[in-house]
């Protein structure tokens, strides 16, 4: 017998004595184990058993589909004030893996929990064996005013991020998201789209460099994970390659003031034929002008006791409201943009405009955490691209299916792309969806009804919808975005996590040709999936 194998037994009697075995809960020695790294860790720790645990679970949930007595539930949360909390996390949790195995747990990271599926405090297929690593204290924002870049930590907002950036500048922003609660942490991890898509891409393509802890716990940049790495951060989703600790991203000149516009229009003001009419336009439009169409079932304006259907069309022009009149009644006179419908701001306040806040709200409105956009109502998202204008008659077929839920339950929000989006190339981060889309689609069901009957009702209403949508929208794959999760797609594609159909149904939807490479980098830096979920890149060794 070789030493080696000799050893093996030693080495298990050491760990015993060292962290015991007859532990009430599974979790015990991993604690043991933390504490061995850090005495004081204890303090970022809160059991099941710690009355603020319920509290600090929810202070992130912001889809209260997952706030329920039936959701599965972590057996712990971490809540780490520096990087050597995280690694000893890290450390740990593969230790006490390759010890009991049974216990297989999962580390789930949390920076802004606005996963649509709530994948980064819940888990459907992994209850009570999974952790909470909240990186809610990783909020620091520095900005480079000179060199138009700034660092910031994962837990930061977008809200946060642009109040700060207008702070200091009146001409800077950066094209990340719409809604200002939103973690950077998830949002750049997926893409992260808003109203300067079409002038600067998404707030992926805008990163510089980062700070990732990996797998063995080491602190990577940009130079030392390798290029492989860096491309697959920037899009392929979260909890997948690492734990992003800051990401350095490049600001991007806006004018001082910029002009925001509503135009209302119901199925009784020629609504269908101006939603028909504007996608024939929008994608060709200055790359200064962003156009967003909201869909949904309205009490009609003019017939309180009758419902209507009503399209709101709101645009961002980077501009004065003379010049964005000017070219729409050049490009799309059918819309009848008035001076009235429009007001000049400056681009952050420009954010509360699209984010619904009412127009005198204040700027520190970017800085409110806890306002939910969606108020208390539960919701469930799925996501389109339309390469081919959609007939009237596929608007008409819209309508009815909208007349089939409440008023404002369910709708469809339009984000026109084209410019920026289109000028770069499907593979240049793991976000594919590129020149040949005229806009985004995102199919949305919103409910305040408790229960599972409700929600139900809910969801099939927004898959009918879907199904409806097949003919209109990509297809080979049907494209999504890896930001608006929905663990439908790829659901009848096979067994279980991991399963190469199922990976390969989700992977082709959200990253198109680039799901291949992403499962290279996976693998390289990986291979024992220690970061995974439901819907993370797999590594190839888990294919069996
Ligand atoms: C109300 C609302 C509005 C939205 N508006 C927009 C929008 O305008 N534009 C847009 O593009 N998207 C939008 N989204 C989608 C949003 O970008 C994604 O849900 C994003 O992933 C959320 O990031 P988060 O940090 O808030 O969420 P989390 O739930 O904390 O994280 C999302 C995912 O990323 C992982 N993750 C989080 N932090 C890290 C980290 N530091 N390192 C590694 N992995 C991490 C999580 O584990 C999880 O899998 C919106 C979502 C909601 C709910
Ligand atoms: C624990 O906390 C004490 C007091 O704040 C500090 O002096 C000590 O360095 C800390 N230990 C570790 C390992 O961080
Ligand atoms: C809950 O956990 C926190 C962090 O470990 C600790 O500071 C606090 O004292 C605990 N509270 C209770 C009631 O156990
Ligand atoms: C999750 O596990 C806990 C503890 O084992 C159990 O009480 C709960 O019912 C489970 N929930 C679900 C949704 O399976
Ligand atoms: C944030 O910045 C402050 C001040 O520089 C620093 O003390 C703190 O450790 C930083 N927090 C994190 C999580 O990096
Ligand atoms: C709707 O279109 C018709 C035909 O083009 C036009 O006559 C009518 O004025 C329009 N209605 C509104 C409210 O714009
Ligand atoms: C709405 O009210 C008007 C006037 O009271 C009535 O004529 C009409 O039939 C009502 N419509 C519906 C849909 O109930």
């Amino acid at each position: 017998m070789d030493t080696a194998h000799r050893s093996f037994p030693i080495l298990v009697a050491l760990f015993v004595l060292l962290f015991g075995v007859t532990s009430s809960q599974p979790y015990e020695e991993f604690l043991q184990c933390l504490e061995f790294h850090d005495s004081n860790i204890t303090s970022i720790v809160y059991t099941r058993a710690n009355s603020s645990f319920s509290s600090l679970l929810e202070s992130s949930i912001r889809n209260p589909r997952f706030d329920t007595s039936a959701t599965p539930k972590p057996l712990l949360i971490f809540t780490p004030r520096q990087i050597s909390h995280i690694q000893s996390a890290i450390r740990c949790s593969r230790a006490h893996r390759i010890q009991i195995r049974k216990h297989k747990f999962q580390i789930r990271i949390r920076s802004g929990g606005h996963d649509y599926e709530g994948l980064s405090y819940t888990s459907p297929d992994h209850n009570s064996s999974f952790l909470i690593l909240d990186l809610i204290s990783f909020r620091n924002i520095s900005i480079d005013l000179a060199q138009q870049t700034a660092w910031i930590q994962p837990a930061v907002t977008t809200g946060e991020l642009y109040y700060r950036i207008a702070e200091k500048s009146s001409t800077l922003a950066f094209p990340s998201g719409i809604c200002p609660t939103v973690g950077l942490g998830g949002q750049i991890s997926g893409g992260g789209w808003g109203t300067l898509l079409r002038k600067y891409g998404l707030a992926a393509d805008n990163v510089l460099d980062t700070r990732v802890i990996d797998a063995e716990g080491r602190i990577l940049d940009r130079a030392s994970m390798g290029e492989d790495m860096f491309w697959a951060i920037r899009g392929g989703g979260g909890n997948t390659f690492g734990i992003v600790i800051a990401w350095k991203i490049k600001l991007v000149p806006v004018p001082a003031s910029v002009t925001a516009c509503t135009v209302t229009r119901t199925l009784e003001q020629n609504a269908t034929e101006i939603v028909h009419r504007w996608q024939y336009v929008v994608d060709k439009l200055s790359n200064d002008v962003f156009f967003m169409v909201v869909l949904n079932r309205v009490v009609n304006p003019i017939q309180a006791n009758a419902t209507t259907i009503q399209a709101s069309f709101n645009s961002l022009y980077l501009g004065s409201i003379e010049g964005l009149i000017l070219m729409m009644e050049a490009k799309f006179p059918d819309l009848g943009l008035r001076r009235e419908n429009c007001v000049e701001m400056s681009w952050a306040k420009s954010i509360l405009y699209f984010a619904g806040f009412p127009l005198n709200s204040p700027l520190e409105s970017l800085l409110d955490r806890t306002i939910s956009a969606t108020g208390s109502a539960k919701f469930k998202g799925k996501s389109d691209y339309v390469k081919e204008p959609i007939p009237i008659s596929g608007f008409e077929g819209i309508w009815e299916k909208l007349k089939e839920v409440g008023v404002q339950t369910g709708g469809l929000i339009l984000a026109s792309y084209g410019g920026k989006m289109s000028e770069i190339p499907e593979s240049s981060i793991p976000f594919p969806h590129r020149a040949g889309n005229i806009y985004q689609v995102e199919e949305v069901a919103f409910w305040v009804e408790d229960g599972v009957e409700a929600a139900d009702g809910y969801l099939n209403w927004l898959r009918g919808l879907y199904e409806y949508m097949t003919p209109y929208v990509s297809k080979n794959p049907r494209e999504a975005y890896a930001n608006y999760r929905d663990l439908d797609i790829g659901r009848n594609g096979g067994g279980g996590e991991g399963d190469y159909r199922r990976a390969r149904s989700w992977g082709s939807s959200y990253y198109k040709n680039n799901f291949d490479r992403l499962v290279r980098v996976k693998t390289a830096v990986d291979p024992a999936n220690f970061f995974r979920n439901e819907q993370s890149i797999p590594p190839l060794s888990s294919w069996r």
